[in-house]
């Protein structure tokens, strides 16, 4: 372990299901339990695209929105985008970031990656010119209760690892940094369970109990491909992301019956397989009827969302588990939920439809509240010697 992965497909193994996740990513079976725990890999940040879209889940995604100073112009946003390149590949090499009161902090191996985004006031002539096709903010949908505090934003930076500390000092360093052409607007963070006891890559579950992410494109496919790259243009090699805070209220879920809770998706609990059989990385098969009725319900959020639906729409969906306290009326009450991310090619075409079929009906609507809702233009990767955004900036 603790070898220098590539940013293509081999690091984006294990995003998706389980099951299809190559022999030769897994551990070796002599070291399956030390994986546990154990140093992952190096990642580095060059590449037609951020490797942080694709690579598989970490235990630990810190997501930070800033909003832009005033006087910040095209030529000052350049000099942010230099600095802040230096700063992924140090960080992500496991280094302390120039200038670094504390790389110790850095560890290498640890899965991390950097990815930075631009919201939609900043995709506009003297700052990044125009976001790619079909960029815009999520329109208003009606079951949204949404928070100023956990919305909008001009840029993002996401910091994917596994170890909690070196990805809270690398979001530091990226923010004071930043400090001259941009100020904090929303800070989210969560966690992920994307390795199984025994040390296997898995899908991991959300804080419903229930497997999440095996209807995803699998990463490195033709498929992840046409989903989630923009193709042409100023913005190919990037992607969109829909940053969507959920609030889940897991006291009222707790109170359904094991049968309530895996017809309100149309999956098993267990394994996350189909309940039209199957394992977890099969599809459903909508039309499967038992006495008479059908096995995945009308309303059941797997349908409501399934692509057979919605004109073949897709996208590519990863999470993070939340959990804070939050000062009520009542005294400190805790609220849990799903910092929940959608990266596709193109916003209003492949994310806001499906939205809509789920804000029109799915059962999940009962337990689940959107709080927050963000969304940005992923930059094109960028290669050794030349910087993130420049073929946007130069
Ligand atoms: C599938 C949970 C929000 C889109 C699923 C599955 C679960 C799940 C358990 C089945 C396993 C899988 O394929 O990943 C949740 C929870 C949510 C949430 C708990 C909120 C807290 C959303 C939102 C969208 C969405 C906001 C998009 C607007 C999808 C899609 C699928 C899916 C596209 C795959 C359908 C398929 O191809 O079978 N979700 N989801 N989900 N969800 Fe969600």
């Amino acid at each position: 372990l603790g070898y220098v992965g590539s940013t293509g497909v081999g690091a984006a193994a294990g995003a998706g299901a389980v099951l299809a996740v190559g022999a030769e990513e897994a551990p070796p079976a002599s070291s399956a339990a030390a994986a546990v725990g154990a140093p992952g890999r190096t990642i580095e940040p060059w590449g037609a695209h951020q490797p942080g879209v694709a690579t598989a889940q970490t235990e630990v995604t810190e997501l930070v929105a800033l909003d832009l100073r005033a006087d910040v112009d095209r030529e000052a946003l350049g000099r942010l985008m230099r600095l802040w390149t230096g700063d992924i590949e140090a960080l992500t090499a496991g280094r302390g970031a120039p200038g670094d009161p504390a790389p110790w902090l850095s560890q290498p191996a640890s899965d991390l990656t950097i990815t930075v985004g631009v919201g939609p006031d900043a995709c506009r002539p003297g700052l990044f010119g125009a976001g790619p096709d079909g960029f815009a903010a999520v329109p208003p949908m009606s079951r949204d209760r949404l928070q100023e505090r956990w919305s909008g934003g001009d840029l993002l930076v996401v910091v994917a690892g596994r170890d909690g500390t070196t990805v809270a000092h690398a979001v530091r360093r990226l923010v004071a940094d930043a400090a001259p052409f941009a100020r904090a607007r929303w800070r989210q963070a969560g966690s992920w369970n994307p390795t199984g006891p025994d040390g296997r890559p898995q899908t991991g579950r959300n804080l419903f109990g229930q497997v999440d992410g095996s209807g995803n494109p699998q990463p490195g496919s033709p498929l992840f491909d046409s989903t989630v790259w923009v193709r042409e243009g100023r913005w190919a090699g990037g992607s969109t992301l829909v940053v969507r805070r959920i609030r889940m209220d897991l006291d009222t879920w707790d109170e359904l019956t094991r049968d309530e809770q895996e017809r309100s998706v149309g999956r098993a609990l267990a394994d996350g397989a189909p309940l039209t059989g199957g394992m977890e990385i099969d599809e459903l098969d909508l039309s499967a009827r038992s006495q008479g009725r059908l096995v995945v319900p009308v309303d059941a959020h797997a349908r409501r969302a399934h692509p057979s639906l919605n004109g073949g729409r897709r996208m590519f969906r990863k999470g993070a588990n939340y959990t804070r306290e939050v000062e009520t009326e009542q005294g400190v009450e805790v609220e849990s939920g799903l910092v929940f991310l959608a990266y596709q090619a193109d916003l209003l075409d492949q994310f806001v439809p499906v939205q809509r079929m789920l804000d029109e009906s799915d059962q999940l609507n009962e337990w689940t509240t959107a709080i927050g809702s963000a969304t940005f233009a992923v930059l094109p990767g960028f290669e050794q010697g030349s910087w993130l955004g420049e073929q946007l900036l130069a």
